[in-house]
């Protein structure tokens, strides 16, 4: 009879109370599983006091998450507290110095501090495991530490912050701008009082560098992430995507090119037909181009208790298991410095709306500066402004939006294109420009 699997957790917020949950709830099934029980047997959280409908008797509760990372008494330490640095980055370094297999769900620590917690893992003998860190229930880590480490990844992509896509979702659906959508989020719950490290793209971002170093054998480098957010987005830009086959999503994007490893969060138009422009609301998704075959591609709930406790309990069914992968896919000496590719040198196609002046002439001026900098035009839509009828008289100052799809460009022509427009003062306002993945 293999001895019990014994669990500390530290952190028993919205996902620790419902890993506690799903251990108790799946007990004999994870036994069966995995050959030998799963018991939660210490806990810790900030304070001993709040009521958190849980049934912790028989279970100790550890004075803090370093004398719990500590304990001899447990054999696999779970975080669940959050935070890129303490204590939790402490009490995680505390139990693999100790030989103890970690699960944690932190993805900002994980992203600041994977490789040196790697390492720690890769000399004291024990499992580092974070499926619950990117896409919450979508098991993205191990997809490609393990399921495809016999494929060489060209391209890994998605939708990785669901507040995100609820509030484009909405604003698409509905028409209204990002402001009223980004107050239902925040009202429903979706979006944190401070939603600007969800919709400035930092989250994703956090979420993108942990893949990219899964996929390419890189180490993780969030220093190396661009990022934009999707602030500036507005229901125009959706419904101009929209008529010419697109939709909006925040991805992260991370891919190898010629020029070294893209890795990228911004507003970027999908086609309408390909699998993530079917994520709608708060799901997530990433899709994996993969050298050989078609795309693959996951969805599913990106954030929750009950959808990250079943990324934590599954990691923590693999300790039991006695499974322990390199927590980025191969050993840490192995994996490579990040050769970033500049963003300036980016090669896609663009959606790029201007407010032009109703002159005669300043659509012939745009697209002049485009062809000086060889940016080939793939269509070009000049909108009827808002509020006015379709063949109502316009004044001749009436500005009229001017919406251009261009071919495969290199994002430096655009900006270069764009400043000359700018100077010859045939637009007003900022152009708005939108980068186009094709699947
Ligand atoms: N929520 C999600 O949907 C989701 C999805 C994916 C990943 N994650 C990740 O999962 C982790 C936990 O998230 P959560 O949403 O469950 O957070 P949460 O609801 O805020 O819970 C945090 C827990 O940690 C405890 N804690 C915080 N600081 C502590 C400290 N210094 N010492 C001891 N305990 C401490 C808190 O104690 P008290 O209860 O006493 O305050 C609380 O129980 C984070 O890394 C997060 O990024 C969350």
């Amino acid at each position: 009879m293999v001895a019990p699997l014994k669990v500390g957790i530290a952190g028993l917020g919205t996902v620790g109370a419902d890993v506690v949950r799903l251990i108790e709830r799946q007990g004999r099934v994870l036994s069966a599983r995995c050959g030998r029980a799963i018991r939660v047997t210490a806990v810790t959280a900030r304070s001993k006091a709040k009521k958190r409908d849980l049934d912790l008797a028989g279970v100790t509760w550890a004075k803090g998450p370093i004398e719990l990372a500590a304990d001899p008494d447990i054999d696999c330490f779970v975080e669940l507290m959050g935070g890129a640095g303490e204590p939790a980055l402490s009490a995680i370094e505390t139990a693999l110095k100790a030989g103890k297999s970690v699960v944690t769900a932190n993805k900002a620590l994980i992203a600041k501090h994977g490789l040196r917690l790697a390492k720690a893992a890769e000399q004291h003998g024990g499992a580092l495991n974070f499926e619950a860190a990117v896409g919450a229930a979508i098991p993205i880590v191990k997809t490609l530490r393990e399921g495809l480490a016999g494929t060489a990844i060209d391209r890994v992509y998605g939708i990785l912050n669901g507040t995100c896509n609820y509030i484009l979702t909405r604003m698409e659906q509905e028409g209204l701008s990002f402001a009223e959508c980004l107050e239902d989020a925040q009202r429903l719950g979706y979006a944190e009082a401070d939603p600007s490290f969800d919709v400035d793209g930092h989250d994703t971002a956090q979420k993108l560098a942990i893949l990219a170093s899964l996929a390419f054998g890189t180490r993780v480098a969030q220093a190396a992430v661009y990022v934009e957010g999707i602030s500036s987005i507005t229901p125009e830009d959706l419904r101009a995507a929209a008529d010419l086959g697109y939709r909006v999503k925040l991805l992260g994007v991370a891919m190898r090119t010629a020029k070294g490893i893209e890795q990228r969060v911004h507003p970027t138009m999908v086609p309408k037909s390909s699998s993530i422009a079917q994520v709608m609301g708060v799901t997530n998704a990433v899709t994996i181009d993969g050298d050989g075959i078609p795309p693959i591609t996951l969805v599913g709930p990106g954030a929750g208790g009950a959808a990250t406790a079943s990324a934590v309990v599954a990691d923590i069914a693999d300790v039991a298991r006695g499974i322990r992968a390199a927590p980025f896919g191969r050993p840490v000496e192995s994996l490579e410095a990040t050769a970033k590719a500049p963003m300036e040198r980016h090669e896609g196609g663009y959606y790029i709306r201007l407010i032009a002046r109703n002159h005669a002439g300043t659509v012939a001026t745009i697209a002049t500066h485009l062809a000086e900098q060889k940016i080939s035009i793939e269509s070009i839509v000049q909108r009827q402004p808002d509020g006015i009828a379709i063949g109502a008289a316009k004044g001749r100052n009436t500005p009229v939006p001017v919406i251009l799809i261009t071919y495969a460009t290199q994002e430096d022509a655009v900006h270069r294109a764009l400043q000359a427009v700018q100077r010859d003062k045939v637009i007003s306002g900022r152009p708005q420009v939108i980068r186009i993945e094709k699947n």
